[in-house]
């Protein structure tokens, strides 16, 4: 199978905990490299402290992990939410203890990392996912803790995986991180050359990331129209609605208060804003 194509059936049901569980079971995991990704093994060689605390989030067979521990690296977790590969994980990496193995849904895991490592996770989830993605993540890291790993940068025709662009991923991570690498990466896997960007992101810690659900916008020229209207506010730096417009992230130099969002769209009955 094409290690492009991450599963064989197209995706018109939820990609949830029994979604994932079925490919583990019946080993349909064409994402699998059955090896370290050469970029991320590359960066592991850059990192010098061995003791960060680090999270590999929707985490598979984790041969990053397997690299990590090899390397010495002291506090690796890993995460992921199909029970059946969780299992498996925690029969290959026994009672390690410099490894926490996690069976979960990420956006719902609590903690703080000095380096969360992105490898095909960002395009198994849904888009409309994307902005609570930034959020979850910015909310992971310590002060001043980094996002690395794999971007791809180009569309799929059956997804997942979901595909995304350098421009789209800049405007979404914008002000909530500082972009300090996003490159098309040097030495992918044959199939994935040239069309995966390695990024590095460093969280930032002067800026809060706020996440908001929103009701009754139905087309992009709403969205714009809303998006515009927080984006005028002082304090805010970036604004990014999902795609299925029910969730909305603010990067803002204070908590702006969720009557003066209100107040902003009040012109429509319909619209509705309130903080996750
Ligand atoms: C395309 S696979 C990539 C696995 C691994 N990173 C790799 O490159 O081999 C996506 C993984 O994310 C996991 N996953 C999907 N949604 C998740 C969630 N909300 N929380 C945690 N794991 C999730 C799936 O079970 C699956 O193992």
């Amino acid at each position: 199978m094409s290690t492009d194509q991450c599963c064989v059936v197209s995706c018109d049901r939820p990609l949830d905990l029994e979604y994932w569980d079925t490919q583990y079971q019946h080993n349909t995991t064409g994402w699998d490299l059955g090896q370290v990704s050469p970029p991320l093994k590359s960066y592991v060689d850059t990192v010098s402290d061995k003791n960060i605390a680090i999270l590999i989030p929707g985490c598979g067979n984790t041969y990053e992990a397997e690299y990590l521990l090899e390397q010495g690296f002291t506090n690796v977790s890993v995460i992921d939410i199909a029970p059946t590969l969780v299992a498996g994980l925690q029969t290959k990496f026994g009672n390690n203890p410099n490894i926490t193995i996690i069976c979960g849904d990420f956006f719902e895991h609590k903690g703080q990392y000095d380096l969360i490592i992105e490898q095909t996770f960002f395009c198994a989830l849904p888009p409309s996912l994307r902005q609570k993605y930034v959020w979850k993540m910015h909310q992971l890291l310590a002060k001043n803790g980094l996002l690395a790993g794999l971007l791809f940068n180009r569309t799929f025709e059956v997804s997942p995986p979901f595909g995304g662009s350098k421009e789209e991923y800049e405007k979404l991570f914008q002000q909530a991180f500082h972009l300090q690498q996003i490159e098309i990466a040097t030495n992918s896997i044959a199939p994935r050359a040239g069309s995966e960007l390695f990024i590095e992101f460093k969280k930032n810690s002067d800026l809060l990331v706020s996440l908001y659900e929103f009701e009754g916008i139905t087309c992009n020229g709403c969205m714009n129209t809303v998006s515009t209207a927080f984006m005028n506010i002082e304090e805010v730096k970036n604004v990014s609605m999902s795609t299925d417009f029910s969730e909305v992230v603010l990067v803002s130099t204070s908590e702006i208060p969720l009557t003066q969002l209100q107040a902003l769209v009040s012109y429509d009955e319909k619209y509705k804003i309130k903080k996750q």
